[in-house]
């Protein structure tokens, strides 16, 4: 069973995603990550974030590792943890590059099938699951939230992480990020087709995941 959630930054599609795979005894990708990975190794290398070429061999190289954990999923690149390092502003604020790049798309696109594959069953959470990677997927959700209440989301698992940042500066990540996200030519941001929207402004994770059972329950995917 393929469940996809797509959603901007902020929707609260990670949390949602990592407690419904908690909930249903599968595991979850966060291909977020995939993406914040591979920002930090062109950022380590020095790689010049428009040359395709060196993006997609790095995107394609298997020195970094998913690894779902209780709280997050644990990333690591070369041997190091580097778990916080990838949510940090710095990456924040290169992924528009590496998600605008087709040939990165291509590789990750065809890791998340390959980890479909071995896994059988998977909630998976981004911006192009339920479009590019599943379009078959068993069941697809679209979060979506206010864009102050999706900054205030963001900001609070910032400063959690030690970042000195605010709000402002956060809205502008988001508002850059949204704009990038809708507009890049290649899997932009859109509701795939059959997928649930859910806005998740005024609803707590809770509420999100009782929807998104009662969902998979008159589907016939749950009991
Ligand atoms: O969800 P996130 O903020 O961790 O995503 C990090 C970046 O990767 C963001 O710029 C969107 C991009 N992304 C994407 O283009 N496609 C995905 N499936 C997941 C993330």
């Amino acid at each position: 069973m393929i469940i996809t959630i797509d959603g901007p930054a902020g929707s609260g599609k990670s949390t949602t995603a990592r407690k419904l795979a908690a909930r249903l005894g599968i595991p979850y990708l966060d291909t977020g990550a995939m993406y914040r990975v591979v920002t930090l190794a062109a950022l380590e290398d020095g790689v010049d974030l428009r040359d395709e070429a060196a993006l997609a061999a790095l995107a394609e190289r298997d020195d970094y590792q998913l690894d779902p954990g209780p709280t997050h999923i644990r990333v690591t690149l070369r041997g190091r943890d580097v778990t916080e390092e990838i949510r940090s502003m710095r990456v924040n604020d290169h992924t528009r590059y590496i998600a605008a790049s087709p040939g990165v798309r291509r590789v990750l696109i065809r890791k998340q099938r390959e980890i479909a594959q071995r896994l059988g069953s998977l909630v998976t959470e981004g911006r192009d699951q339920g479009t590019a990677a599943f379009p078959d997927a068993d069941a697809k959700f679209f979060l979506d939230a206010a864009r102050e209440k999706r900054a205030e989301r963001r900001l609070h698992d910032l400063l959690a992480d030690g970042e000195e940042v605010t709000l402002e500066q956060v809205l502008a990540n988001v508002d850059e990020r949204d704009r990038t996200d809708a507009q890049r030519p290649v899997a932009p941001l859109a509701v795939p087709a059959n997928a649930v929207r859910i806005d998740t402004t005024a609803l707590s994770i809770q509420a999100v995941l009782d929807l998104i059972v009662e969902h998979l329950r008159k589907a016939g995917l749950v009991t």
